[in-house]
């Protein structure tokens, strides 16, 4: 088989497009989520999201046809938590996460949320870096909080999603990511 060539199409060939995630993405997910988690989401708790939960917002990234990442957060009134993130990890480290975060906290704000908080692993480093170049700092640690080896939780947050200076922020971000 030949690889197709698109030397008029302007668009990178590795560009994610955004979207809700639907149960039909949800068996890719599953597999993403173990591929990424030492305690995961069964399957169940991701339809139960999507069917029953009213402030839950899940999203999946797809390259093509083929999910690659995916995130969601909940949104009650004007606090908002990123519930999970994560990209397949063959697609790790070529900006995904990133892309993902921001459509995060963009949804965050557009259903009129100021605050947003998360949990993180106190050895997840990875992620702790991607937060923090979003403006997220540590402002507690809840210890123990993961049941399989008892590991602390970072909770995080991004200050005031509302400000001039956040949103100033991530116009630099996003602009840099544009560019
Ligand atoms: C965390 C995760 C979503 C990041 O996704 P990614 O697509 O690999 O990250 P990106 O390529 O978008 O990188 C964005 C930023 O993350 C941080 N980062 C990414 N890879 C890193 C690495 N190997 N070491 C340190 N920081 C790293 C950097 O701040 C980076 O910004 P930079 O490129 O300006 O340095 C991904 O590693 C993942 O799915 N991890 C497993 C699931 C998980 O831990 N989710 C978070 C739960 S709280």
């Amino acid at each position: 088989m030949k690889m197709e060539l698109r030397p008029n199409d302007a668009s990178p060939p590795d560009r994610m497009e955004i979207g809700a995630m639907t149960p039909g993405d949800i068996p890719t997910v599953t597999r993403i989520e173990r591929a990424s988690f030492s305690t995961v989401w069964p399957s169940d708790a991701f339809y139960n999201e999507l069917n029953t939960n009213k402030v839950a917002h899940y999203f999946v990234g797809r390259i093509g046809d083929r999910v690659v990442a995916y995130g969601g957060i909940w949104v009650i009134l004007e606090d908002s938590h990123i519930t999970t993130i994560a990209v397949d990890p063959v697609y790790r480290g070529k900006g995904l996460g990133e892309v993902m975060l921001l459509h995060l906290i963009d949804q965050a704000i557009e259903r009129g949320a100021a605050w947003l908080t998360l949990e993180v692993r106190e050895s997840n480093v990875v992620a702790q870096q991607l937060y923090k170049k979003y403006g997220f700092t540590t402002v507690t640690m809840r210890r123990g909080y993961y049941s399989d080896d008892n590991e602390s939780a970072l909770v995080m947050w991004a200050g005031n999603l509302k400000s001039e200076l956040y949103r100033n922020r991530i116009a630099v971000l996003r602009s840099r990511r544009s560019a």
